[in-house]
């Protein structure tokens, strides 16, 4: 394959990190997650973009009750729809093409995907999630070749059968050696309205077994929660209806360790980078007095 365009790295210079969040399988609630992290980020004061690459299955515009939003194209740059403070696009806000979208092939998929990353006006932001397809096919693919993510955020459900497959997914990135910010567990448990215990239902461990298997960070439980799946579908994400659930709770202390991870690997890209720079430059001078670790 050949190697990221420089020109796909400028573009996407205004924005600070690029979160791809992926699984094995669909329906662990990748969308759920993505969205309801990317307005905890934003209710934070971070500025937040979410793109919903999910071409097969766009999800979002449903989840933000924009069944009918679309995208204008302003100085040939896509601007994103604004939602609840966030930047949001979307395959689903081109209705047509989206029905037509299983009959696409991998170029012209990946070329879709370019296109809304480095052609959309997404302007300063601290974060963009990327809401990936689940798998690992020609999307997730192509996010890792195009532009520098900062890395990729692995959901999953604590049963084996999905836990089993986000694994293909974390081996998947590590071989293109994209970072992995973590890995959250979502309807993870119940937490009970009888005796107020938290019920793991689904059995218990399957992120932490990930976790520890290829030791990434555990970043969070989200609890399984009717009022999760009934705003999903009227539109109405659980982080704007109803902020002082456990389940708000749940996603504000899983984005703090996001972000957390996020400047964590910043800094460790930095520090690669200046101790490549001055590899580079053995006789240059001055920095080498100052740092005396050099
Ligand atoms: N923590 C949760 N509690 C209850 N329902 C959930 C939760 N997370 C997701 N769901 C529901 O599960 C279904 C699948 O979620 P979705 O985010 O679309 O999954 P994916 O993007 O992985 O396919 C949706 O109906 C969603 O509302
Ligand atoms: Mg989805
Ligand atoms: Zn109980």
């Amino acid at each position: 394959m050949e190697g990221r365009s420089l020109d796909a790295d400028t573009q996407m210079a205004t924005v600070k990190n690029i979160i791809g969040v992926a699984s094995g399988k669909g329906g662990v609630g990748k969308s759920t997650v993505s969205l309801n992290l990317a307005l905890a980020l934003s209710q934070t004061g971070a500025k937040v973009g979410l793109l919903d690459a999910d071409i097969y299955g766009p999800s979002i515009p449903l989840m933000l009750g924009m069944k009918d939003g679309s995208m204008e194209v302003e100085d040939n740059k896509l601007q994103p729809a604004d939602s609840n403070g966030l930047k949001v696009v979307s395959f689903g806000f081109f209705a047509d093409q989206s029905n037509q979208a299983a009959i696409y092939r991998g170029p012209i998929i990946s070329g879709i995907l370019k296109q809304f990353l480095v052609d959309t006006n997404w302007s300063e932001l601290d974060y963009l999630i990327v809401d990936l397809p689940p798998g690992t096919g020609d999307i997730p693919l192509t996010l890792a070749q195009t532009i520098p993510i900062t890395g990729i955020l692995v959901i999953t459900t604590p049963q084996d059968v999905a836990s089993n497959v986000a694994v293909k997914a974390v081996s998947m990135f590590e071989k293109l050696n994209v970072p992995i910010i973590g890995v959250i567990e979502n309807m993870s448990h119940f937490i009970c309205p009888n005796c107020d215990d938290k019920h793991y239902i689904f059995g218990s461990g399957g992120a932490k077994k990930i976790s520890e298997q290829f030791k990434i960070p555990f970043l969070g439980e989200i609890p399984l929660n009717y009022g999760i799946m009934s705003g999903s579908d009227l539109g109405k994400p659980i982080m704007i209806t109803d902020v002082d659930s456990p389940s708000a709770n749940a996603f504000r202390v899983s984005a703090k360790n996001v972000a957390a991870q996020c400047s964590i690997i910043a800094s460790n890209l930095q520090e690669e980078m200046e101790s490549e720079a001055s590899d580079a430059e053995p006789s240059s001078i001055t920095s080498i007095s100052e740092n005396p670790t050099s």
